[in-house]
């Protein structure tokens, strides 16, 4: 494959995409690694591309509810109220698949189809740009920090698809929030992310929201699970002050919401995400300010967020990036 082309031409990634290749795509939450998800022959490139296993399964990107309505069986009235209040957003609805359209690899062979309305203006314009959805999971190699502009993208991906469409950096910074309607007046959230769970709570007073996620989709214990969202310096997540008695003589990064951390026995840098405090500002910048610690010290410590807003969806990603989840 030549060098990786990055630009603003949607109509050059519709054609890209519509002659069954590759292509980086941005959305509001992270840049996204699409394909065809009608086309298993374009799809499975995307395994291969990021490393990623085929048990697990990628999100079905539409331009809207109607679309999606072309790839599931049914749609009951508390998603069109979800899609009423926050789509296009940083939200994912599992729906049942209309299985013999969507095809088994885009969904590891689950009866459940993720849908997604990315909101980005450019990605809108591509998705009605093409008559296919497009599957797409975060654009960086499997298990790596997820990418939130196109540099990130290319930091990891160089040669290996032939364009990123590029429209500047994804404002929200976390993946999508997944849930499902498990009823009309429950809904089981299955992972944290850009919307917060308290904002759905606060749009739909009456409905029950279950937020402990499903055990066979929580981390498994140490050894078990391939560390996510990882960078290659080693990570630790916590509480700082209590981290940080673990080390003497220790070049050290510290990523923090908004408190600067000082140690008599260790040099240390601050990262800080957001001086204001900020959760919104704290997603937006931590998987870039993970990248940017990364290689520069002998650790990296990140600070646990507050439990309110977007904190737990942060927490959820630094709890996964840990050291002690690596092989
Ligand atoms: O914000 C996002 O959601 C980004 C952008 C690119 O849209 N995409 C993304 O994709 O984060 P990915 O591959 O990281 O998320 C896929 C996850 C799976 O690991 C699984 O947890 C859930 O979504 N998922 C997808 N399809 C599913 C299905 N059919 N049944 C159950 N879970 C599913
Ligand atoms: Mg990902």
């Amino acid at each position: 494959m030549h060098a990786t082309q990055v630009g603003t031409d949607v109509i050059k990634a519709a054609q890209l995409l519509a002659a069954g290749n590759v292509v980086a795509i941005p959305t509001e939450t992270v840049y996204g690694l699409a394909a065809n998800a009608l086309n298993p022959d374009a799809v499975v490139k995307i395994f291969s591309i990021k490393g990623r296993p085929k048990f697990n399964p990628l999100i079905v990107h539409v331009p809207s509810i109607q679309a999606a309505s072309n790839y599931v069986t049914a749609i009951n009235d508390l998603t069109y109220k979800l899609a009423s209040h926050f789509l296009p957003g940083p939200l994912s609805i599992l729906l049942p698949r209309n299985m013999a359209v969507i095809p088994d690899i885009v969904c590891a062979g689950l009866p459940k189809v993720a849908i997604r309305i990315p909101n980005n203006a450019m990605a809108l314009d591509l998705l009605n740009a093409i008559s296919f959805p497009l599957c797409a999971p975060s654009a960086n190699m499997f298990g790596y920090v997820s990418p939130t502009s196109a540099k990130h993208v290319l930091q990891g991906l160089q040669g290996n698809i032939p364009y990123i469409l590029d429209a500047g950096e994804s404002t929200i910074g976390l993946e999508s929030t997944i849930v499902e309607c498990i009823n009309d007046t429950t809904i089981q959230v299955h992972r944290l992310g850009g919307l917060a769970v308290e904002t759905i709570q606060q749009a739909l007073p009456n409905v029950k929201i279950e937020t402990t996620i499903p055990i066979h989709e929580q981390p498994q214990t140490s050894g078990q699970l391939k560390s996510h969202y990882a960078t290659t310096t080693p990570l630790y997540y916590g509480t700082i002050e209590n981290l940080l008695q673990n080390f003497t003589n220790t070049n050290i990064g510290i990523i923090s919401l908004s408190k600067k951390y000082t140690s008599l026995n260790n040099e240390i840098h601050n990262y800080i995400l957001s001086p204001n405090g900020s959760l919104e500002t704290a997603a937006k910048n931590i998987f870039a300010t993970l990248r940017l610690a990364d290689g520069k010290h002998h650790v990296i410590l990140a600070e646990s967020m507050p439990n309110t807003g977007l904190g737990p969806a942060i927490n959820d990603r630094l709890y996964r990036a840990q050291q002690v989840f690596k092989k």
